[in-house]
């Protein structure tokens, strides 16, 4: 089974642009789970220019939700991100100047220390996981640093598809890495700039079993609501 993670930053990045109070993420975060998300995702980011550490707080305090927690390797956050314990953490690479992430981690430049903040999460029996690009050597990479779960940045196979080009290879790559990450006992998990064709083509790969999804989702939820864009997303990942 397939689930369906929905990430509500925007919603902080809504409420935000008045200062004030509405649109609640808080809110957001119930309401999402009552219509069907199987988990929330939010991105603490160093800059909170979102997701304030408050709202983070109070999240992870919401009974029956789980909480995926997106971080960077920033001592602060992951600081604060053990403190608040989620359920998830997610390991994001973050570049100040960016408007979202822009592709996975260098795992191969931050091993040591990202194998260290692993490690402090599962002492807290916190499930870890990775993002990063869809590549053979990263996967492996990710086994070695002992993480639970891989979430491969799917934004380039999102271009393709979006710009009417070919994607077969990408879909290919995404493919084989899912494969072989199965086989090394890394759960795996798909994000960034995935719409309802995009769900679609990578609800093939059997071995995914959790997307992630944001800006799409909740821009989409402007014109029909959140329960019913919600309820599509889930129909598209059950086939
Ligand atoms: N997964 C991860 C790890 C992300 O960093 C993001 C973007 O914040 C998403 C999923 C969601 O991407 P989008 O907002 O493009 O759907």
């Amino acid at each position: 089974m397939k689930r369906l993670g929905v990430n509500i930053d925007h919603v902080a990045t809504l409420r935000n642009a008045r200062g004030e109070l509405h649109p609640d993420p808080i809110l957001a975060a119930k309401f999402v789970k009552k219509v069907g998300a199987d988990s929330i995702t939010i991105h603490l980011r160093e800059d909170k220019r979102h997701i304030k550490d408050l709202d983070a707080k109070q999240i992870c305090l919401i009974k029956n939700l789980l909480v995926n927690l997106e971080i960077s390797t920033n001592k602060d956050i992951v600081k604060t991100a053990l403190k608040i314990k989620p359920n998830y953490i997610c390991i994001v690479p973050e570049n100040r100047k960016e408007i979202t992430t822009e592709g996975g981690l260098n795992l191969e430049r931050n091993k040591n220390n990202i194998k260290r903040i692993i490690l402090k999460f599962k002492k807290k029996k916190i499930r870890t996981s990775l993002f990063i690009n869809p590549s053979i050597k990263d996967v492996q990479l990710s086994k070695k640093l002992g993480v639970d779960c891989i979430e491969f940045h799917t934004g380039r196979l999102a271009n393709l598809v979006k710009s009417k080009k070919s994607f077969s290879n990408e879909f290919l790559k995404i493919k084989r890495c899912s494969i072989l990450a199965d086989k090394l006992n890394l759960e795996v998990h798909a994000g960034h700039g995935l719409d309802y064709k995009t769900t679609e083509i990578l609800s093939k790969i059997n071995q995914i079993k959790e997307f992630n999804i944001g800006h799409f989702l909740i821009g989409e939820s402007i014109f029909f609501g959140l329960s019913k864009v919600i309820k599509r997303f889930k129909k598209i990942i059950k086939n």
